[in-house]
């Protein structure tokens, strides 16, 4: 499992494609064109958002799982700007058919909902992601195998699920019902070919002895139970999570790797206890190249919280973390580290539950002298600059987590695997 151990955008797209060399099947399991993830190919930069990004694996059969929420014009959208790069993928992608629809009603749903939020908006991508899971939940949403049944059949449960969404919104937003339908029956004939039971087909993997990545979308702190409601996302972005999205059994996991950058960053409203709406944030912001790949907007930047990530590591069972944009920091001369917060007098060593606490948290932070020097050649533990280690040693200290994984560049062969220590080349 690579799962993002922060608020979504830790690089998770560059770990699992690092990860999935060797491996028979990249699947995601949660979340849908919410998430974003750029993928330089052919000399062309092209947004991922619902497609695994497994994808350049020629080998890797890649699966949208029964726990996604899939925008059926996005993903004929995605597919199509793939092969243009001249990437082959439709006979080994799969599309679980017990997936749920996004359909565009629940995307003028999702941005109706954060206006009448005001202030409280919660920053939503409005993809439509939160009002496709409440109806997911509710028991009168779409599954994928509505493209299955026969053209007319199609046609009229669309219909009347999309008359029924537009009494619902006609107050603030009008949705064309006739071109929705339109557009939707159109996709028909090349999501149909795509469909199949994923979970049948991992769990056959699994048991063949094959080895399966899973890829996790956004991040523990936006997980619908254990991030900072209402400040989330609408699905559980755990390994949990990830097991219920795909249909393989606790006993199938080997590793969970839990991903995070060497800072932290958070799009979207709710706290963040180590933001800096400073220079230095700004100085994050522009070397991180910290903008949304799906929505543009700019990222807010902090240090690095060790409680904030143990709190993600102990609901995940991380055995490893895999630590991103290390190079950012190259070229401050210190860096700080939240280790602990003050919450109302007391230090605390783990981020609260409870979002009102979680925003009266002020990190206490342990300084570093900085490297100052580029670490994006290094290709080893043992080339990094001596402070850059030490800030690893640091971060593995303090969260209770190994990094095995560290990446120092945004190319593709700029991550190295670190020895488990002890080992040569540790
Ligand atoms: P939604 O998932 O579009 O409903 O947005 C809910 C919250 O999750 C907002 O704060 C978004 O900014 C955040 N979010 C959703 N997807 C991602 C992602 O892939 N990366 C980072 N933040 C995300």
């Amino acid at each position: 499992m690579v799962l993002g151990a922060q608020w979504g955008d830790e690089g998770k797209g560059k770990i699992v494609d690092y990860v999935a060399a060797g491996a028979r099947a990249v699947v995601r399991c949660q979340g849908g064109a919410n998430a974003g993830h750029t993928l330089v190919q052919g000399g062309q930069k092209l947004a991922l958002h619902l497609v695994p990004s497994g994808v350049r694996h020629p080998e890797c059969v890649i699966v949208l799982g029964n726990g996604m929420v899939i925008d059926p014009l996005a993903l004929l959208e995605e597919i199509q700007a793939l092969e243009a790069t001249g990437l082959e993928l439709r006979s080994r992608l799969r599309v679980s058919s017990a997936a749920h629809v996004v359909l565009p009603a629940h995307r003028l749903q999702d941005r109706a909902e954060e206006v009448r939020r005001g202030a409280a908006a919660v920053g939503t991508t409005g993809r439509g992601i939160g009002p496709a899971y409440a109806d997911k939940a509710a028991r009168h949403g779409l599954q994928m195998n509505v493209f299955q049944r026969s053209a007319g059949e199609l046609r009229q449960l669309l219909t009347a699920t999309l008359e029924a969404k537009r009494a619902e919104l006609a107050p603030h937003a009008a949705l064309d019902v006739q071109a929705a339908c339109d557009e939707l029956v159109a996709c028909r004939e090349q999501i149909a070919p795509l469909l199949c039971d994923t979970a049948e087909l991992v769990h056959d993997l699994w048991k063949a002895g094959q080895r399966i990545v899973l890829e996790g979308a956004q991040g523990a702190l936006l997980d619908l139970d254990h991030g900072s409601y209402p400040y989330v996302t609408s699905s559980s972005c755990t390994s949990a999570g990830a097991l219920a999205g795909c249909g393989l059994p606790p006993q199938a996991v080997e590793r969970v790797i839990g991903v995070t950058k060497a800072y932290a960053t958070r799009v979207g409203n709710g706290p963040f206890p180590t933001e800096l709406e400073d220079a230095t944030g700004e100085r994050l912001r522009t070397t991180g190249g910290e903008f949304g790949v799906t929505t543009g907007r700019a990222r807010r930047c902090g240090w690095f919280d060790v409680p904030a990530l143990r709190r993600a590591a102990a609901v995940n069972g991380f055995t490893e973390l895999a630590l991103t944009k290390l190079d950012v920091l190259d070229e401050f001369d210190s860096i700080r580290v939240a280790d602990a917060y003050e919450l109302d007098g007391r230090r605390i060593d783990r981020m609260p539950s409870d979002t009102a606490l979680q925003a009266r948290c002020r990190p206490l932070y342990v300084d570093f002298e900085g490297w100052q020097r580029s670490t994006r050649d290094c290709r080893s533990l043992a080339a990094l600059p001596t402070a850059a280690r030490r800030y690893i040693e640091f971060l593995e200290a303090r969260t209770g987590v190994p990094v095995a994984i560290v990446s120092v560049g945004a190319d593709r062969d700029s991550t190295f695997r670190v020895a488990p220590h002890g080992e040569p080349g540790a």
